[in-house]
């Protein structure tokens, strides 16, 4: 604000009156000149008072909504300066802070840590992810570090800062997830060992269907036989008691003796074949149901399908029509056992799907032709949806009721037969019902390489 010029004024015996006069108002205008160049100064210096003051605003702001914890230390690694966030974490005021050693304020066991992370930063080398723990209020406070070196105006380094992300969010989470983890692999497992179990039930029943018919049949002529024995031992004991020929005659009549004794033979026979058959059934129980830990072994498709079939269908759907459409012999290597859970899987699917439908026919088709096995499985089922159809092999994926199905059928025998060096594939029959095709090396030659032995994979016996 300048002045106005006031009235020149004189001041007598000095000079004379016309240079006092310019000399002041030459006085004068310096002064307000300076007054001037002191308000645009004020107003400047105002002006870059408000800038600092917003700029340090920006800057507190910043460092108040941070959640990483930020410590400035100097070379010794004393405190300079902290963030809110550190401030909370170490439960104290900035200003109580400034000075103390940053040392103080860990859990001992990151003091070699630290020790580290202040000798890299005289070195002048950055450190990333360095766990340190602060001695917080509440207990541990873990952080990962990333620490930068602090330089001054001339490019001295005076100090580092640590930025610390806290970790122990990440590890409660982590935790969460890891028993999460476990408790869905012991549910898996847990339905793994019911599709085992299921899929021994079916095996267990249809095996119990097949061996009463043998066993009745068995039990039976052994009940004929008792009753021939008996007659033929009443008339013997006449015979050596000597009783007269028309007595014997009339005996022999009386007790159908040679009746017995024609049929005897045959009853022996039927005997004999039921306990073959029996003893048969056992075998192939043993042979599809061992723990097959020993090598992979050639063996014959055809006979393993009807095996099959029979366990499963025979018991379930009596009134099912079976069309095998096989070579005698479809000889192929690997592990009999896995490939009848695969048979035994797709029959029980078949049979599922043909519930309450009006035609029961399961076809099964086989050819060998150029190293390879082909079999298709057929049935008059309801077929699979088109939208689910390339989901059938994924692990779970089922539309059967809770307690019926867990859906690891078809993932499992897709591994097995992957196991086998072959494939296995689901569509529609243009006709109608599923049409699952199982693709198989003949054992002559492994056609399509990438074959293993599945004895060497025991997780895939376990399955
Ligand atoms: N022959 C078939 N006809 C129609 N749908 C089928 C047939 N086979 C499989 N599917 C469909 O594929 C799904 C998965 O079959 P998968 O054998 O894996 O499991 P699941 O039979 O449901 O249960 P699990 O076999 O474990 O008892 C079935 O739920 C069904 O929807
Ligand atoms: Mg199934």
């Amino acid at each position: 604000m300048t002045a106005p010029l006031s009235q020149p004024f004189s001041m007598p015996g000095m000079m004379p009156d016309a240079d006092a006069e310019s000399a002041w108002i030459e006085v004068i205008r310096k002064m307000d000149e300076t007054y001037a160049n002191l308000v645009t100064q004020q107003v400047e210096l105002e002006r870059k008072n408000a800038e600092l003051e917003e700029a340090q605003a920006f800057i507190a702001s910043v460092l108040g909504s941070m959640t990483d914890v930020l410590i400035a230390c100097d070379r010794d690694g004393r405190i300079e300066q902290t963030n809110p966030a550190a401030e909370r974490a170490l439960g104290c005021a900035g200003r109580e802070l400034t000075g103390q050693p940053l040392r103080d304020f860990l859990e001992p066991s990151f003091h070699p840590a630290f020790a580290r992370l202040c000798s890299a930063a005289l070195q002048r080398e950055e450190v990333s992810d360095v766990e340190l723990s602060l001695r917080g209020p509440a207990g541990p406070f873990p952080i990962a570090v990333n620490s930068t070196v602090r330089y001054d105006q001339r490019g001295h380094a005076i100090g580092l800062v640590l930025v610390g992300r806290p970790v122990g969010e990440l590890r409660r989470a982590y935790r969460d997830l890891a028993a999460a983890h476990e408790g869905l692999k012991q549910t898996q497992q847990q339905l793994v060992h019911s599709e085992k179990m299921a899929s021994l039930g079916r095996l267990v029943a249809g095996v119990a269907h097949e061996l009463n018919n043998p066993i009745s049949f068995v039990y039976g002529n052994a009940h004929a036989m008792r009753r021939y024995v008996d007659r033929m031992t009443a008339y013997l004991d006449r015979v050596h008691e000597g009783a007269a020929p028309a007595e014997l005659a009339c005996l022999r009549k009386e007790l159908r003796i040679d009746r017995a004794r024609a049929d005897a033979a045959a009853t022996l026979d039927g005997m004999l074949e039921g306990t073959e058959r029996v003893r048969d059934i056992v075998a192939e129980l043993r042979r599809f149901s061992s723990e097959q830990k020993h090598a992979s072994e050639r063996f014959d498709l055809t006979a393993l399908l009807r095996s099959a079939v029979t366990w499963v269908a025979k018991a379930q759907m009596p009134d099912l029509t079976v069309v095998f459409d096989l070579p005698d012999t479809l000889d192929i290597a690997g592990h009999p056992g896995h490939l009848h859970q695969v048979a035994m899987n797709l029959v029980q699917n078949a049979i599922d799907a043909m519930a309450g439908a009006p035609v029961k026919r399961l076809e099964l088709h086989g050819r060998e032709e150029e190293g390879t096995v082909v079999v298709t499985i057929r049935d008059t089922g309801h077929g699979i949806p088109d939208a689910i159809v390339g989901r059938v092999f994924d692990p779970f994926f089922t539309t059967k009721p809770v307690g019926k199905g867990t859906g690891l059928g078809l993932s499992i025998s897709y591994q097995l037969v992957r196991d086998h060096g072959g494939e296995l594939a689901a569509a529609n029959h243009p006709d109608g019902g599923a049409l699952f095709t199982l693709t198989l090396p003949a054992a002559g030659g492994r056609a399509k390489g990438r074959a293993k032995d599945p004895a060497k994979d025991p997780e895939g016996a376990a399955r």
